[in-house]
């Protein structure tokens, strides 16, 4: 680990008890009040509230760190890049430990990465990736592998193709966060997938930024403009069940007017799907605490860790059949 002064680390604790008494000021107060004097510091830079599912990874990263024994500075950019800028900075200027974050978008870390590198603190990428052409300003990312989510889904529609005999398949797709990596892979994932298939027509695709308010909106514009809607893949559950709403409210059946496509597996999505109103769910798991605490303590002991950990992930689909006893999700 490296060697961090009791001044500083006098001021992390300062910085953390500050946090628990204005959390409104960081969108989310760390949950541990004490550790041990060797603890390893993770300063974890959080992109937002936008879903469920991110709940459910911010909940289950400060779970991680408590049963871990790392110290963690949390903070909540609130869907702003600058207030992710802003808080690696801070943990730069505290000497933590190890650096993680979730990148909203792609592009535009390389100075503050840069900064880090130079005072020598790794920083661990989770759930999202970055482009950058210095691959050596991150050691490591952890989460999902969004094109394969995106190829899952695109097989499940040729599976259900081909068991219906369907043609002429006219499809919407709500995408997530414009420039953020699981935007981009999931869209080129599923394309891949149905590359070449005739059957398959994507008609347009609007970006409702992984919120539950605009699937809908978005959901309610599609269907006016488009006559024939045969499938909706969306980037996440949030927007989808913004969309279900939509589809239901112009008088149409989802998952069977309209067949619906989805990722995450939040435990909203696996009920409508268990209800016939969502045909496929994609699963991208929230709960990457336990390997982000581990990959932490092995960065603060100067370990190498793997260049990128995937964890396990389905899907599941109306075709599966243990599909009435997946187990409860937890978010
Ligand atoms: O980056 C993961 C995505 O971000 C999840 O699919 C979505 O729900 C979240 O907002």
């Amino acid at each position: 680990m490296r060697q961090r002064s009791t001044a500083k680390r006098a001021l992390a604790a300062a910085m953390a008890l500050a946090l628990l008494a204005f959390p409104a000021l960081y969108g989310c107060a760390p949950r541990q009040e004490a550790a041990p004097e060797d603890a390893v510091l993770l300063g974890f830079s959080q992109l937002g509230w936008e879903s469920a599912w991110r709940i459910g990874n911010s909940l289950d990263i400060q779970e991680a760190a408590e049963r871990a024994g790392v110290q963690l500075m949390f903070e909540n950019a609130q869907q702003k890049q600058e207030n992710q800028i802003s808080a690696i900075r801070s943990f730069i200027a505290y000497q933590v430990d190890v650096i993680a974050f979730a990148p909203i978008v792609e592009y535009g870390w390389d100075t503050v990465l840069q900064e880090a590198k130079d005072a020598g603190i790794p920083v661990l990428l989770t759930d999202r990736f970055i482009v950058t052409d210095d691959p050596s300003l991150y050691v490591g990312y952890v989460g999902a592998d969004f094109l394969e989510e995106g190829r899952k889904a695109g097989d499940y529609l040729i599976e259900k193709a081909d068991r219906e005999g369907l043609t002429d398949l006219k499809i919407v797709e709500l995408s997530g966060t414009l420039s953020s990596s699981p935007m981009q892979q999931r869209g080129e994932g599923f394309r891949a997938a149905i590359a070449g298939d005739a059957r398959f027509e994507i008609v347009e695709t609007m970006s409702g930024d992984f919120l539950r308010s605009k699937g809908k909106e978005c959901m309610q514009i599609l269907l006016e403009r488009h006559e024939e809607i045969d499938v909706l893949y969306s980037h996440n559950d949030a927007m989808t069940l913004g969309a279900i709403e939509a589809i239901e409210e112009a008088g149409l059946e989802p998952g069977k007017d309209i067949i619906i496509i989805t990722v995450d597996g939040e435990q909203a999505a696996i009920d409508l799907l268990q209800a016939g109103k969502i045909n496929c769910v994609v699963e991208c798991t929230p709960m990457l605490g336990d390997i982000i605490m581990d990959l932490a303590k092995k960065l603060a002991a100067g370990e190498e860790i793997p260049r990128v950990t995937n964890p396990e992930e389905r899907a599941f689909t109306e075709f599966d059949e243990d599909l009435m006893d997946i187990a409860p999700r937890g978010y």
